[in-house]
């Protein structure tokens, strides 16, 4: 039995995150979703539509999604995985460039999956600010 874990906020769900949340889920039998809370994401200068609760209860709701848990910290990678018996931790590879997961090969494999072309959050939101963009 493969363990997978994957990170991420998952405001305004789109088919970006469906995506990589079904190919992570492919790659083992048991989806961990750490999803970002508020606190940790106006450390960063992140602000969502949608509060923490929200975001996790529609995370949970997917099919390929077994487990939620809250994603506080840029330290808590290492607890996660020893703490959910991970395997297997999937990123975008928007991060696929950068060093900075390496240690965690230490404890489990680490993945890269191509993030959906064409698609985020902060374009949808910038869409909807824009005029003519609603199909009403
Ligand atoms: N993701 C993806 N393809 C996209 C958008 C996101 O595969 N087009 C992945 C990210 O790589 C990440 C997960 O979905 O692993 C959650 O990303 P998140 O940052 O919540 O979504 P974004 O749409 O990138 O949000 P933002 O624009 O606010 O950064």
């Amino acid at each position: 039995m493969k363990r997978v874990l994957t990170y991420g906020t998952f405001d305004l769900l789109h088919h970006g995150h469906i995506r990589i949340l079904r190919r992570a889920r492919e790659m083992g039998d048991y989806l961990v979703v750490a999803v970002s809370t508020d606190e940790f994401n106006a450390g960063k200068g992140k602000k969502s539509y949608m509060d923490y609760a929200t975001r996790a209860e529609i995370v949970a709701a997917i099919r390929y999604v077994d487990k939620v848990i809250p994603e506080r910290s840029w330290e808590q990678k290492v607890e996660d995985i020893v703490d959910n018996d991970i395997d297997i931790v999937v990123m975008g590879d928007d991060w696929a460039d950068s060093d900075r997961f390496d240690y965690l090969r230490d404890y489990c494999e680490l993945v890269f999956l191509p993030r959906t072309e064409g698609v985020s959050t902060t374009e949808i939101k910038e869409d909807l600010r824009r005029e003519g963009k609603l199909l009403d």
